[in-house]
């Protein structure tokens, strides 16, 4: 129950370059990740750069690779690591360093532009939309997101493959694309746009393999392949092999 000191390894640097430095930390009972490295700007290195805002695991600012695995530092309680352990701590590996534990991560905001948002549906106020409960539950869950980007910056899609980055969304904008294609209100194809197609074509669907390493690292624990992914999938698979499976879907909807 007592304090004791901690070995940390963070990496210092910016986008012309850097290391790991190593630090010795005093640790009290109940501390995060996060409350270390505060100590650590506190005590010893007040230049450090870190991104943080709620220390309560919902803005997801405060994303980086514990050990090489990307959690959020505020979420990561230090008794889950032995007293002797070194501790690492490294910026997101998949976005470009700004300073120290600091990335860019603007890749996400500019995928999540690319999606067409929500169609209302024609001549319906908004008093008279009607939702099933299962339906309100599926969008629920993709709701809970924060958008603290670990599942981008897992997949290995793009995680070493900037060269995959402009054909690929990523989990979190195709799980995006896959909640407005279930959406029963949704009416993009009666504006011309093909969600199933755009998956496919625009936002890189095929270069999932369903590794499920982004639902591993979700810090809301959203089954990201599981629930968007794979059924996104199987809605595109349809929609591209079987002409007539769109045609009547969309000659019933009429
Ligand atoms: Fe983070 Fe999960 Fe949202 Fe991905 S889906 S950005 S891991 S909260
Ligand atoms: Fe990547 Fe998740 Fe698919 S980690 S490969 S998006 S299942
Ligand atoms: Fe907000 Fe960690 S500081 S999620």
């Amino acid at each position: 129950t007592s304090a004791y000191l901690a070995h940390f390894r963070v990496w210092r640097g910016d986008e012309d370059g850097g290391g790991l430095e190593d630090f010795k930390v005093e640790v009290n009972e109940g501390e995060v990740v996060l409350d270390i490295v505060h100590r650590l700007q506190a005590t010893q290195a007040p230049d450090l750069a870190v991104r943080w805002n709620c220390k309560a695991g919902k803005c997801g600012s405060c994303s980086a690779e514990i050990n090489g695995r990307p959690r959020l530092m505020c979420m990561t309680r230090m008794s889950v690591f032995g007293r002797d352990e070194t501790i690492t701590i490294t910026p997101l590996r998949a976005f470009p360093v700004v300073r120290d534990l600091v990335t860019d991560v603007s890749f996400n905001y500019a995928k999540a532009r690319e999606v067409p948002s929500f169609v209302p549906p024609q001549g319906l106020g908004p008093g008279d939309y009607r939702m099933q409960q299962e339906d309100v539950g599926r969008s629920q869950e993709f709701r809970k997101c924060i958008e603290c980007f670990l599942c981008q910056d897992t997949c290995h899609v793009v995680r070493d493959h900037e060269e995959n980055k402009g054909a690929f969304a990523g989990p979190r904008f195709l799980m995006r694309v896959a909640e407005l294609d279930m959406h029963p209100l949704d009416a993009a194809a009666e504006a011309g746009i093909d969600r199933k197609r755009t998956a496919q074509d625009d936002h890189g669907l095929g270069y999932c393999n369903i590794t499920k390493c982004c639902t591993e690292v979700c810090p809301e624990g959203i089954k990201i392949t599981d629930n968007a992914l794979i059924p996104l999938k199987e809605r595109a698979v349809d929609r591209k092999y079987d002409p007539l499976v769109w045609l009547g879907n969309k000659i019933l909807r009429r």
